[in-house]
Parts: C-alpha cells; sequence; structure tokens
C-alpha cells in the first residue's frame, strides 16, 4: 500500500464557480479514486484563495465585510466541490489562522533568498501576475485570458532570487524527478525557466491591503501566488509538523494558465525551505466557449450547477472526463453535452443495463457471485499517465463491445430455442464483462458502477431497475 499525496489548484474566489474549476477537482478526484481501489491510503487537499485585489474589491463592490464575503464564498465553493461528489480529505482557505502564521514563517526561512528593489512594469489583475516586457510586447499590452489591459505599475518590493534555484528546476524538469504533463509542456517550462527573472514577492499595503502581512514590515503584504502557493504544505501543518509522510506531493493539479506558477515560483521556495519538489505537476486545458477562455472576466461562463441540475453528477463527471482531453482545451457547448448524454449514457450504458439485468431476469439465470475484477494494463497505463480521457474511452469501448455482443450472440434466440444452458453461459459471460467495464468506470461514475454492481451482484437475483440509470431527455 501506498501513500498518495493529491493536490488542486485552490481557486480565487471572487465569483462563483465555473466549468474550469471543476476540471482540477474532477481530475484529482478520478486519480484519487484510482488509487483507493487499487488498496493506496490518499490524502486529498482541496481549498480556496481568499487574498488579493480582486476579492478585496469585489467585496467593496458588494458592500460586505471582506472576511464575511470570503466566508460565504469559501462554502460556496465546497458545496460545489461536494455536488460534483469529490471527495477530499482536507480542505483549506489561505485566511485560517494557521495558514497566515505559517506563511509568515516560511518567509522567515526563505530571508536569505530575498532582497527589496524597485519594481517597475505590467501587472494583470486577472492572473495576479507581473508581467514581463516581453510577454507585454507578445501579447500587444493585453491579457490573452482576460482581454484586459495590462496595468502599469512602480513599487518597491521584495524579491524571491529566482536564480538562487535555477538550475536545480531545471535539472530536476530535465530528469523528469518533477515531471510535467503534458510531455508538450515541458520544452514550453524550461524556456520560460530560461527567461524567468527573479519574482516580486511582495506588494505596498498601499495597493493590496488584503494579504498576509510580511513579517517585520507593517507597509507589505504578501504576493498572492506566495500564499496561495504554500497551501499545498501548510494544509499539511508545515512548518510545525514533520510533512515527509506525505511530501512531496504525488501529483498536482494546475491549469495550464498556472502551470508557470508551479513550475518556477513554487519550486523555488520549496528549494528554499529545504523540501523535495513534487512528483508530478500535470496540467490542463481550458474549457472554451466559441473558441474563448470560459471565465468571469469575459463573462461567458456556463453555470456548473445548472449541468448538474439538469442531467445529474455522473453525466456531469462523464462529459468532462470524457469528452475533455485530460491534458487539452476543448469547447463546451450544449449540443454536445447532450449528444453524449442521450447517445452514450443512456443508450450504450443505460440501455444496456435494463436490456441485460431484464433478460438475466426473464430467464432466471443467477447474479455473479465473488466478483473480482481484473484491471487491465492498458487501462493502468492510461491511469498511471494521467490520460484519463484515454482510459475512459478504453473502458467505454468495453462496454460497448458488450452491446455488441449481445446484438450478436442474440441471447433470446437461444432462449426461444431452449437452449438454457447456453442462455445462461451467454448472459452470465455478459454480465462478467460488464461488470469488469463497470469496475474500469468506477473511479470517473462511482454512482453508476456501484449501481451496476448492486444490480448484477445482488443475492436475491438480478432485478432490472425500475427507472432507467439515465432517462432520455
Ligand atoms: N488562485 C489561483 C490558483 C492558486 S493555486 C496555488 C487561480 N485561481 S482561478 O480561480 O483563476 O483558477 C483555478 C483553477 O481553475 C486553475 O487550475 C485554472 O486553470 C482553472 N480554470 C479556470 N478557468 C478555466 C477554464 N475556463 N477551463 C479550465 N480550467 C480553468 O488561478
Amino acid at each position: 500500500m501506498s501513500k498518495i499525496y493529491i493536490t488542486t489548484a485552490i481557486p480565487y474566489i471572487n465569483g462563483v464557480p465555473h466549468v474550469g474549476h471543476a476540471m482540477d477537482y474532477c481530475l484529482a478526484d478520478t486519480y484519487s479514486r484510482y488509487h483507493k481501489m487499487l488498496g493506496d491510503e490518499v490524502r486529498f487537499q482541496a481549498g480556496t484563495d481568499e487574498h488579493g485585489n480582486k476579492i478585496y474589491k469585489k467585496a467593496l463592490e458588494e458592500g460586505i465585510d471582506t472576511q464575511a464575503f470570503v466566508d460565504r464564498n469559501s462554502q460556496v465553493f465546497r458545496d460545489f466541490i461536494k455536488a460534483l461528489n469529490v471527495e477530499y480529505t482536507d480542505f483549506i482557505r489561505t485566511t485560517d489562522e494557521h495558514h497566515v502564521k505559517s506563511c509568515q514563517e516560511i518567509w522567515k526561512k526563505l530571508e536569505s533568498h530575498i532582497y527589496s528593489a524597485k519594481y517597475e512594469g505590467w501587472y494583470c489583475a486577472g492572473c495576479e501576475n507581473f508581467v514581463t516586457e516581453k510577454e507585454y510586447e507578445e501579447n500587444h499590452g493585453v491579457c490573452p485570458d482576460h482581454q484586459k489591459p495590462y496595468e502599469k505599475i512602480a513599487e518597491e518590493n521584495y524579491y524571491l532570487r529566482i536564480s538562487d534555484f535555477k538550475d536545480q528546476i531545471k535539472s530536476a524538469i530535465e530528469k523528469d524527478e518533477m515531471r510535467i504533463l503534458p510531455d508538450f509542456r515541458k520544452n514550453e517550462v524550461l524556456k520560460l525557466l530560461e527567461d524567468a527573472p527573479d519574482v516580486s514577492i511582495s506588494r505596498p499595503k498601499s495597493q493590496v491591503s488584503w494579504g498576509i502581512p510580511v513579517p517585520d514590515n507593517e507597509d507589505q503584504v504578501m504576493y498572492v501566488w506566495l500564499d496561495a502557493l504554500s497551501n499545498y504544505i501548510t494544509v499539511l501543518g508545515y512548518p510545525d509538523n514533520d510533512i515527509s509522510e506525505w511530501w512531496p506531493a504525488s501529483v498536482q493539479f494546475v491549469g495550464k494558465d498556472i502551470l508557470r506558477f508551479h513550475t518556477i515560483i513554487w519550486p523555488a521556495i520549496l528549494l528554499g525551505l529545504g523540501l523535495p519538489l513534487p512528483k508530478v505537476i500535470t496540467s490542463h486545458g481550458f474549457i472554451m466557449a466559441n473558441g474563448q477562455k470560459m471565465s468571469k472576466s469575459v463573462g461567458n461562463v456556463v453555470a456548473p450547477m445548472e449541468i448538474i441540475e439538469r442531467h445529474g453528477v455522473e453525466a456531469f463527471r462523464y462529459f468532462f472526463l470524457r469528452h475533455v482531453d485530460s491534458f487539452l482545451d476543448a469547447d463546451f457547448t450544449w449540443e454536445k453535452f447532450e449528444d453524449a448524454y442521450n447517445n452514450e449514457l443512456a443508450n450504450d450504458l443505460g440501455n444496456l443495463v435494463q436490456r441485460l439485468a431484464t433478460m438475466v431476469r426473464k430467464n432466471s439465470v443467477a447474479p455473479v457471485e465473488n466478483f473480482v475484477a481484473q484491471i487491465p494494463e492498458e487501462y493502468k497505463t492510461f491511469m498511471d499517465g494521467f490520460e484519463f480521457s484515454k482510459a475512459f474511452d478504453f473502458a467505454w469501448e468495453k462496454v460497448q463491445a458488450i452491446n455488441k455482443r449481445i446484438d450478436d450472440e442474440k441471447p433470446w434466440m437461444l432462449a426461444k430455442a431452449g437452449e438454457t444452458e447456453k442462455v445462461n453461459v451467454c448472459l452470465t459471460s455478459l454480465m462478467k464483462d460488464l461488470l469488469s467495464a463497470s469496475n474500469m468506470l468506477r473511479p470517473f461514475l462511482p454512482e453508476t458502477s456501484t449501481k451496476i454492481y448492486d444490480i448484477f451482484t445482488n443475492k436475491n437475483g438480478v432485478v432490472p431497475p425500475e427507472t432507467p440509470l439515465f432517462p432520455k431527455n
């Protein structure tokens, strides 16, 4: 049994959850459930990123106290994660007292790598990112993710000397000691790292008041990313506790837009603290609407709760885990979603369960006893490589193959011909195939998988579900 530590990006909570946020959770939950299925012990962190100007301004706009605002919104995200049927073990808020205190201790431990200097340049408030002149030019002064012009800022800040750690980070990435996925992002990160300047890690209090105070300097608050990234270890009790039982993380799930923070600033912080680097950082793409990133600031978001209310959480997980490649961008449209729901979930799987259970019942075939699923190597390879959408495809091909077998072997014809023994053998074998496929679906569709297991292994005989697993629209 191994110990697996899985982390997810902690979203800013200046707005409501959107489908993009769900990606980190659903991918991480799939990996977590897969490892639990293999008998491993899993720790799974989630949380909310609550400092910085975006949050402060939004609370002001709503006319409520900032703390009350983050208290309310953090709960909304917690409820959202629950609605996704995501089983995290630890939840952290960056306004938690322990986190705040720990970040200040982290700062002190990093002090020999920190210096103060003037920052004059560009900033994207949407990304909370200091933007280099080169990026500014490449993007013609407008953030491509937020469609907003970069702000010019000039301020006295503290800097973290990234140059102290560049060689070590580079070597860890090249040797896959800190593996970056997908592979094509690895070279992008190495290129970024080469040009990476030291990063500013504080902002003047006069500019950003809602943040963690820098120790021994009343005029500065910590840059929100230093505060946010530290969550992955403060949630484990760092620095008060020895975290070596769980750290380094087995895998950190992030979106492609924040990969750079996780592969440059984050490793620098860890190395500065004398901690090992995470084993894997995997990045997913963007959920798009009409070719543009779905984003609060752009205003083109689809409410995930609407999808869940209309079609259920299993359908939600189905679409975002199978039809969104685990590493690439994908477009969400209601049409695509409904096609997948009706043709695949309702037809391929829902009908199959109904059909097979009805035939088994009608022919009084015994349920499957003592079922032990074998996990195919091909599926395992995809899951171990974080290619969940491919593992899901593999499992779904098995579902389709069972439908084909039924059509080819026509058990009802055997029954009509009075071939009782053959009917028995055929239906039992089909049930076993379905249970094996359904076992592979367990990390993706936990409720459906349990239902299928309960139907076909029920000691009192197989009873077809009263209502279809996925009622058609
Ligand atoms: N607060 C930071 C993360 C700090 S982690 C130490 C942040 N928050 S966010 O709310 O902007 O994004 C949270 C996660 O949602 C990120 O992984 C991000 O990539 C993901 N997504 C936000 N919009 C997205 C899409 N439209 N599509 C897919 N995921 C995107 O960044």
